[in-house]
């Protein structure tokens, strides 16, 4: 079965008579009104306010297919099944149907849809824990399934249980999740191209990471909140929040353990065999997985608006495209693989032409005109001839240890296995452990640092982040009100400490108009406006000149804040007229304080440029 249909069939079987969801346009990858996250990184991720309880505007029962970029997953990429860019499909339950028809639809969906042998695939359930229970609900819906008891396997929180942060102990006060129960096929012991072998003597099991067993969905029981005291609190709502991998249901239903065989990137391959004159087979598979995953998600990272920098999003693109260099070299030792890029680029966008606003272009030379591919070519380009100028340096060096070794690695990424290489012809063995252990001290070190944000989950929505989100908003309109309408939100990023807005303005603030926005702020609080939130469609939004971002290019509804409604329309803000009324209106999915009272006093602490016409401001709730 090709991806196509497979992800056609989903919607269609989640959109029939029998099942009735609607089907939403997926949100962009990178999140544009979410302050916690740097990316999508889950189908729920753009739901998470309608699973705490807000009204969607489409109803209880949703279905998409969502383009998701997982940074974290960064290195594990190269084996059969990882990678950092995939599609997501997904269906939710807010509220409505539970466990029953969730396991019931999605096996169907897998046994008669898709048709998948029974007896290839197993389950598993949570096996309970100190504060939350076995789930023998799922387990009894399996059995009365068909699916054989020694099918059915139990895990604890690590495995079965799922939020954007992880275990119950990592989420943060606000956080959701719940127990999940996975389904996953079997690709047999027998078959001869599994790549790690340990399995063979030893009793392997589904989530043992060999290789023979592949997840291919993940039915999540989204039924907890975390307390500030660190206690789980049963949400009112219960919801269904289900992802299933499509290139790995693709793999499945060709019994085919390797997903860069599918469709999804069989194309891709074939050009990075023409390109390095290399084949996809013993060592040379790894790199060539890490090139075509990497250079499809800087494909889609790029078509949504990222560019290569030294932060944030453009930070990751960058290591995308940089390892994506570097493997190409590791492979051909020379630089030639820059001229047949474009071939890749298209072998890319064939694959996606017309879903999720890619677009191939006739022939891979007219896309030379094309920025979003100039973005590709020049920094590979420009760190291609920095890697080749680094293996000038390696050579001069007389004694290299595992800590150089490092260096080369963080710094120009050469890979590990090339510096070995390079010494070892010259009669010298690199410490290997002392490598792993830099490598190690490093990884912790950024995953400290970047917990949550590349994660996709900070989720922070504790009750002074709702504050900050909400002051956002009005110093957004004040700043409207004290500057201009060429004022416009270009980023927003909070934490529990402080606030920090982008917007559009071509000159530093004079300290007068500081004040007056702080003034203003601080007056729409005092006056303890109240918030609302609306579900309007797009055209009366934009009438009403709703200012934000339109995250949801597609959707015919979509929800607004609004605070301070004012009948008397004397207020200081001139256009209040035209906003019907409210002092702010802005398109947002929330979540944000009911009255502006609690937020307490505003404080501008920062005003400065951060590129040309763009300024941000810092600014703490005191
Ligand atoms: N949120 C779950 C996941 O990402 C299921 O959609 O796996």
């Amino acid at each position: 079965m090709t991806s196509s249909d497979i992800r056609k069939k989903y919607i269609e079987f989640f959109t029939d008579q029998i099942r009735k969801h609607k089907e939403i346009a997926p949100a962009p990858l990178v999140p544009e009104n979410d302050p916690t996250t740097l990316f999508t990184s889950s189908g729920m991720q753009p739901l998470v306010p309608y699973l705490l309880g807000q009204t969607h505007p489409e109803g209880k029962r949703i279905v998409d297919s969502q383009p998701c970029f997982r940074a974290e997953d960064i290195e594990e990429v190269g084996d059969n099944r990882h990678t950092t860019f995939f599609e997501m499909l997904g269906n939710w339950s807010l509220g409505d149907y539970f466990k029953e028809d969730q396991l019931k639809w999605f096996w169907e969906f897998l046994t008669e849809e898709v048709k998948l042998p029974k007896e290839k695939l197993y389950v598993s359930i949570f096996e309970g824990d100190d504060s939350v229970p076995e789930d023998k609900e799922s387990y009894e819906i399996w059995k009365n399934l068909g699916v054989a008891e020694d099918h059915i396997y139990k895990y604890g929180v690590k495995k079965n249980w799922w939020s954007r942060s992880g275990t119950p102990d990592k989420m943060p006060v606000g956080e959701i999740g719940g127990p999940d129960s996975e389904v996953f096929y079997d690709f047999g012991k027998e078959l001869s191209f599994h790549e790690k072998s340990d399995w063979k003597n030893e009793s392997c099991h589904p989530n043992c990471d060999c290789g023979r067993f592949m997840e291919i969905g993940n039915s999540v029981f989204i039924q907890y909140i975390k307390q500030a005291d660190g206690s789980l609190k049963e949400l009112d709502q219960k919801n269904v929040d289900f992802g299933g991998g499509l290139e790995r249901i693709t793999a499945a239903s060709l019994n085919h353990p390797d997903i860069f065989q599918t469709d999804l990137y069989l194309p891709i391959i074939r050009i990075i065999e023409q390109t390095t004159s290399k084949k996809y087979e013993g060592e040379n598979k790894s790199p060539m997985r890490v090139i075509a995953d990497h250079i499809k998600a800087a494909a889609f990272l790029i078509n949504d608006g990222v560019i290569p920098s030294n932060k944030l999003q453009g930070y990751i693109l960058r290591r995308l495209l940089r390892r994506s260099a570097t493997k190409f070299y590791q492979l051909t030792k020379d630089m030639k693989f820059l001229g047949e890029m474009l071939k890749v680029y298209h072998a890319i966008l064939s694959i996606y032409d017309g879903l999720y606003g890619m677009e191939k272009r006739e022939n891979s030379d007219s896309y030379l005109l094309e920025k979003n591919y100039k973005i590709i070519f020049d920094e590979m380009d420009k760190f291609s001839k920095a890697l080749a100028r680094g293996f000038h340096e390696i050579d001069k060096i007389e004694k290299m240890d595992g800590k150089i070794a490092f260096d080369f690695y963080q710094n120009l990424g050469f890979p590990y296995e090339v510096t070995e290489e390079l010494f070892r012809q010259k009669g010298q063995e690199i410490d290997r452990e002392q490598f792993k252990s830099e490598f190690e001290k490093h990884r912790e070190l950024s995953r400290t640092a970047s917990a949550g944000m590349f994660k996709g989950g900070l989720a922070d929505h504790s009750e002074v982040t709702i504050k900050y989100h909400t002051a956002t908003h009005l110093l957004h309109q004040a700043l409207r009100d004290v500057l201009g309408e060429s004022v416009f939100q270009k980023g927003s990023n909070i934490t529990s400490e402080r606030l920090r807005f982008d917007f559009s303005f071509d000159r530093k603030m004079t300290d007068e108009e500081i004040k007056e926005t702080e003034e203003i702020i601080n007056k729409k609080i005092e006056e303890d406006l109240k918030v609302d939130r609306m579900i309007i469609p797009i055209e009366k939004a934009r009438e009403m000149n709703a200012i934000g971002l339109f995250n949801d290019k597609y959707a015919k509804e979509v929800s607004i804040y609004a605070i301070g409604l004012d009948f008397k329309l004397d207020s200081d803000s001139k256009d209040q007229r035209s906003r019907g009324g409210y002092y702010s209106l802005e398109f947002c999915g929330g979540p944000h304080v009911e009255h502006t009272g609690v937020i307490g006093r505003v404080k501008i602490m920062k005003e400065e440029a951060i590129s040309s016409g763009i300024r941000r401001i810092r600014a703490q709730i005191v």
